[in-house]
């Protein structure tokens, strides 16, 4: 499938749309963040990553191969700019299995907008993009991300013990995951 979202998803307090060029202050400000990118798994971005990834996601996504992403910019209704962040990356084209995750600017943490993206981009992903399962893998210290994906009707099915490690010692991951027929209406499976 080639998947390109020709219009903004709206939310009750939302707009989520493709990343342009004129994001890049918004995205660089929680991107550059050390404690954004504890649980990311990578280094806190500078501004010329943040460009070159905006310039990669920015045109929307062909939906089809393993690893074939979405990103979408998560905007206040109310407020201009760019909050954050939400993903989606086709795991397995065959399984129709895929994986969510989720940045935000700390100064819009607590107030439910990840859980109302989120939420948005799992419907998206069971309605249009006609994954199977959608799944997240989480550090299991991020306990504002387990909540998240408790909000999103997840379940933990897997707690992997110190399968990863980085300059801070050894990490351990929770697998969460929910099939399209657990959310979605009769008859999508
Ligand atoms: C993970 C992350 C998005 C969570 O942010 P968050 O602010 O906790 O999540 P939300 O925006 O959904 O807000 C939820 C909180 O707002 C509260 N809230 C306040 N007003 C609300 C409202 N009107 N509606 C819904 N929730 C509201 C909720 O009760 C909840 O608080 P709680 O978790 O203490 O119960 C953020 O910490 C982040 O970007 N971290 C760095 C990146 C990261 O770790 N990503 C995940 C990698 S897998």
């Amino acid at each position: 499938m080639n998947f390109a979202i020709s219009q903004p998803v709206t939310t009750d307090r939302l707009v989520l749309r493709l990343f342009t060029a004129d994001d890049l202050d918004d995205m660089h400000a929680y991107q550059q963040l050390p404690e954004v990118a504890r649980f990311l798994y990578r280094p806190p971005r500078d501004r010329a990553r943040c460009a070159e990834v905006i310039e990669r996601i920015g045109q929307g996504t062909h939906w089809k191969e393993d690893g074939d992403n979405l990103t979408l910019a998560v905007c206040r209704r109310d407020t201009p700019g760019v909050i954050g962040e939400v993903q989606v990356t086709l795991a397995s084209a065959y399984a129709r299995q895929a994986e969510i995750g989720w940045v935000f600017h700390p100064d819009h943490g607590g107030r439910g907008y990840a859980t109302e993206a989120s939420l948005a981009l799992r419907d998206l992903a069971f309605q249009q993009l006609d994954v199977h399962r959608l799944f997240a893998r989480i550090d299991a210290d991020n306990t504002a991300s387990e909540r998240i994906c408790e909000r999103l009707s997840m379940r933990r099915e897997a707690h992997l013990i110190e399968n990863d490690r980085d300059d801070r010692g050894w990490g351990s991951e929770y697998v969460y995951a929910v099939l399209a027929r657990e959310v979605a209406p009769a008859g999508t499976d």
